[in-house]
């Protein structure tokens, strides 16, 4: 499961094309010291992974459109200004950056490590999907999160992570973001960014929580054909932050989340979901993983982060997990 599935010059290739200018196939292959026409492979795996090149004869090649990557001095400058205590690891590819820092915390690494990759090839999602990143469109990375208490201690974590990212993400977003739950962010209404919290440990303590989070930055055609739901990126909304910025924003609204998540629980946190929740007293329906659908009035959380729906019968029922949709009667 580890290694590279892309090629292992094409990221650093990209790299250098994303200033912008053009390159010509042979200062590249100069530069890398590969053949030209290696050069000119790697351009076609970029263009199958849905990156648009412009070629122009007597110039050489150029991105059509910008690329994203992370800037390592720029990060550790806005963390070292903040002050949060966090440390970070950066790869150029994994297979999920969930599972790798899964890996690094059974082995000893340390509380608010952040695994940054500038590539996943088998990202994934909830309930077994799997998370779309695509090359330099994508914002990936996991935070490991180390607790004294256990993982039965843990209930509402989720939510409280999707609070601190769409608080994050509203403050530089021109659309109104809202939360699917549990922990969806989405703007206008179409999926912006996903969440997956993977908890382990005793159930009487320690435990640690590793914290994935995936943004779409700019989603290329070919990625838009594959995800089955609507779909919006910052792109699309004019945002322009560079990706250290929009790490550094992501993480700072986490350590403000995890401070109060840790000092009162759960509990103040749980208080602003209506405010954010996209459903809240709405007609939803709620398909739950044994392929139940249930109809209700979405009607808040409880304490552990739960939803609650409101039945027909009056009856207020809570949910663990499924997937919550506006009710057709009620979407028109
Ligand atoms: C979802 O909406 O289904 C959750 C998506 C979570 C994606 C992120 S990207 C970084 C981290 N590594 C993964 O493999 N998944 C999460």
């Amino acid at each position: 499961m580890s290694g590279h599935i892309l090629p292992p010059l094409l990221i650093p290739l990209l790299k250098r094309l994303s200033d912008g200018r053009f390159h010509s196939g042979q200062d590249m292959a100069r530069f890398f010291q590969v053949s030209r026409a290696t050069i000119f492979n790697l351009l076609q795996t970029a263009e199958q992974h849905g990156v648009r090149i412009h070629a122009v004869r007597g110039k050489g090649y150029r991105l059509a459109e910008r690329l994203s990557w992370l800037d390592s001095g720029e990060l550790q400058a806005l963390l070292s200004a903040s002050g949060h205590g966090y440390a970070i690891k950066t790869v150029e590819e994994t297979y999920s950056t969930n599972s790798l820092l899964t890996q690094d915390a059974l082995a000893g690494a340390a509380h608010r490590t952040v695994l940054y990759a500038d590539y996943q090839h088998a990202g994934r999602g909830r309930r077994g999907r799997e998370w779309q990143s695509p090359l330099g469109g994508g914002l990936a990375f996991s935070v490991l999160w180390r607790f004294e208490r256990g993982m039965d201690q843990l209930s509402g974590l989720s939510i409280a992570v999707g609070l601190a990212l769409a608080r994050a993400l509203a403050a530089r977003c021109p659309l109104p973001i809202k939360l699917k739950w549990p922990n969806d962010v989405l703007a206008g209404y179409r999926k912006l960014a996903g969440i997956l919290v993977e908890v382990q440990g005793e159930l009487s303590g320690p435990s640690f929580a590793v914290i994935g989070i995936g943004v779409n930055e700019h989603l290329p055609s070919l990625h838009r054909r594959e995800i089955d739901q609507a779909v919006v990126d910052l792109d699309e909304m004019g945002v322009q932050l560079s990706r250290a910025e929009l790490l550094h924003a992501i993480l700072s609204e986490l350590a403000h989340t995890m401070a109060l998540f840790e000092q009162e629980g759960v509990r103040p946190i749980l208080a602003e979901w209506p405010h954010w929740h996209a459903h809240e007293g709405r007609a939803v329906l709620l398909r739950t993983p044994d392929g139940h659908r249930h109809a209700g009035t979405a009607s808040g959380l409880d304490d552990a982060g739960n939803l609650l729906l409101t039945l027909a019968s009056g009856e207020v029922r809570k949910f663990t997990a499924g997937e919550v949709s506006l009710r057709p009667a009620a979407a028109k």
